[in-house]
């Protein structure tokens, strides 16, 4: 196994508080990584460390084993192909589906695609997010479910190789989680790895491969679901409420 993202040892303070408490994880390319835990415990600001938009005080984050990301910018770590989905959708009034997924995909490369290759791209994107029939469609009357779609699509777009995932399906109904469980399994690939912050138990459990369970910035316990649900302190400060 390739390790995609290596965090080591990071630390964040946001004045005394302690975000991130000299956190240590690995996530190989090829797994579905699902990071879970208590509200305040960090996950996003593990997100933001690793996307540039928040510098650690200490330790350092690796990307495919010697790239270290640490101090790159927000935009060269999304150019070197670690791609995000935030928490809250953000659609662009007055765009299209197509517009949106064609963002994404010119993002993602250095030099311009050809007209026919981007909208093939495209085209294969909004297939697989579920969105063939609304391409042409503004992007501000879909559901809420099919906007989470549409920004895995955004990001899937640029064709990377580390998508993060966060709280996917927050909201959306239980029809709407089951098509993203089917669409985050489809992501995964051996040269790609996929993490995913996510509330829902049971959807994590249908996704990842392996589970960090987070608590007041550190890692409180890491292994499969099922032994996830068996361990009696992940129980007493997150499963159990
Ligand atoms: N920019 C910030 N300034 C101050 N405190 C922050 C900031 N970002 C996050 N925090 C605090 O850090 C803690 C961890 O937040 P976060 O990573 O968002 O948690 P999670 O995503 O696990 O719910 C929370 O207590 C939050 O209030
Ligand atoms: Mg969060």
């Amino acid at each position: 196994m390739t390790v995609a993202l290596l965090v080591e040892n990071v630390g964040v303070t946001f004045g005394s508080f302690r975000a991130l408490d000299a956190l240590s994880l690995a996530i190989d390319f090829g797994e579905v990584r699902a990071i879970i835990g208590p509200n305040g415990a960090g996950k996003t600001t593990l997100l933001d460390v690793i996307s540039g938009i928040t510098r650690p005080k200490q330790g350092r984050v690796v990307f495919d084993q010697t790239t270290d990301i640490t101090r790159a910018s927000e935009s060269a770590i999304a150019q070197a192909g670690v791609r995000r989905k935030f928490q809250k959708p953000s659609i662009f009034e007055g765009l299209s589906v197509r517009e949106h997924v064609a963002i994404g995909a010119q993002a993602g490369f250095r030099r311009r695609m050809s007209e026919t290759a981007l909208q093939e791209r495209i085209a294969e994107v909004i297939e697989s997010i579920g969105l063939a029939d609304h391409g042409e469609r503004p992007a501000s009357e879909l559901a809420h479910g099919q906007k989470q779609w549409l920004e895995i699509g955004m990001v899937l777009a640029s064709n990377p190789k580390v998508v993060m995932l966060d709280e996917p399906v927050a909201g959306l109904t239980d029809e709407e989680t089951e098509r993203t469980v089917a669409l985050v399994r489809g992501l995964r690939r051996p040269d790609r790895a996929i993490v995913v912050v996510e509330h829902d138990m049971d959807f994590v459990e249908r996704i990842a491969d392996r589970v960090t369970v987070l608590h007041e910035g550190k890692t409180l316990f890491e292994g499969s679901m099922a032994h996830v649900r068996a361990d009696p302190r992940v129980v007493d400060v997150y499963l159990g409420r």
